[in-house]
């Protein structure tokens, strides 16, 4: 069946006793056992929880992969998958990435031995060479980049990984299921902030994981219900109508980032801007041949400092916040939010500097945005 028709229908049919065609909420933390030894197949909302099943289930039908879990946020989600790695294990990831993965990456985990290889994964050479260092059992990277929007091969980098026991892994975050399968590329798990586009709507903190492989995916559940940081039922309720219009919401916000984009790209005031679904951005071919669309963030860099902090109080229908992905427009400064636990020599050498603005085009007209940039921008 077509990813949009199981959209649309997502939660449907799932409640035979009933007939609800939205997936009823069930809030139920136990379950009776109908005997000793018997089960309804659900015991306890931590280990298996009915409405968060369907969601789980939906996310795995959507991907292709074999199982799907939800937790109570994307870097919950992360955070199960890098339980996958053992001390001594070393990781390549992406360079330029969400600070809060950062984070994770070197307060935690390379205190337990394991060890992050912050490459360029736009450049396929250049993780090549990362993957023959020493201990080497997983490729982290996200696609989009978190702020330079830099696109990554899949295909490619899948090539180089193949028969060596590394474990792929893809934050899809910016372009969903809804634009891109990433296990149809060679990944072996794919991960998502769903507090992002998949939830779309600023209002509920949620994460994924997808594993493409059954056994893979048995191994995370376990971590899953060994760790607990589980989705409750009402934001897995949430996620499942969410999905019902994640098409058409991906499609309006890549026509709208697209419309966004093209007026900033002739800007005189705009440097370095970065759209990937803009035929000039040196990711545009190689997204287009792994997505049906480009999503709906924009990042670019404007005169100084102080125009940032001008931009920022000037704008009335963008929002300044630090999330992205729902209805409503927002405008980030990620060097003093999103990435601010990178070292600023890092943030510098990639290009997240003290003048560069993420933008993430919601669903509003246009015109409307288009006309609030140009009044503060002139
Ligand atoms: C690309 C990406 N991955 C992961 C995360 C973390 O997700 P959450 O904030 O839901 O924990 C974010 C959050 O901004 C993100 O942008």
């Amino acid at each position: 069946m077509h990813p949009h028709t199981l959209m649309a229908q997502a939660g449907a049919r799932r409640d035979p006793g009933t007939g609800a065609i939205s997936m009823p909420l069930y809030f139920s933390a136990a379950f009776q056992h109908p005997a000793l030894g018997q089960s309804t197949g659900f015991d306890y909302s931590r280990t298996a929880n009915p409405t968060r099943q369907v969601l789980e289930q939906t996310m795995a039908a959507l991907e292709g992969g074999a199982r799907g879990l939800a937790f109570s946020s994307g870097l919950a989600a992360l955070d199960a998958v890098l339980r996958l790695f053992a001390p001594g294990d070393a990781l390549v990831v992406t360079e330029d990435l969400y600070g809060g993965s950062f984070r994770l990456f070197e307060n935690f985990y390379r205190e337990q031995g394991i060890s992050f290889l912050y490459t360029d994964t736009s450049d396929s050479a250049a993780v090549a060479r990362a993957l023959d260092s020493p201990g080497v059992k997983g490729l982290f990277l996200e696609l989009p980049t978190n702020p330079l929007l830099k696109v990554a091969d899949l295909s490619a980098l899948a090539d180089l990984i193949r028969n060596r026991n590394i474990l792929f892994l893809v934050d899809n975050t910016f372009l969903t299921p809804a634009l891109c399968r990433p296990f149809d590329y060679g990944a072996d798990v794919t991960l998502y902030s769903a507090t992002k586009y998949l939830s779309g709507h600023h209002d509920c903190l949620a994460g994924l994981a997808v594993t493409r492989d059954a056994g893979l995916g048995e191994r995370l559940a376990f971590i899953q219900n060994a760790t607990g940081a589980v989705l409750g039922p009402f934001e897995s309720w949430l996620l499942l109508r969410s999905l019902k219009t994640l098409p058409l919401r991906l499609a309006r916000h890549g026509e709208n980032a697209l419309r966004v984009a093209s007026f900033l790209e002739k800007h005189p005031k705009i440097r370095n801007l970065r759209y990937p679904g803009l035929p000039s951005d040196p990711g545009y071919r190689t997204l287009a041949r792994q997505a049906s669309g480009f999503g709906g963030m924009i990042s670019c860099e404007v005169a100084s400092p102080a125009e940032v902090q001008r931009i920022l109080a000037s704008l009335g229908v963008f929002l300044f916040a630090e999330s992205l992905g729902g209805a409503e427009s927002l405008i980030t400064y990620p060097l003093v939010q999103t990435h601010a636990d990178i070292a600023p020599e890092t943030l510098e050498r990639l290009g997240v500097t003290d003048c560069l603005l993420r933008l993430s085009i919601g669903l509003e007209d246009p015109e409307d945005l288009i006309a609030d940039l140009r009044a503060v921008l002139g």
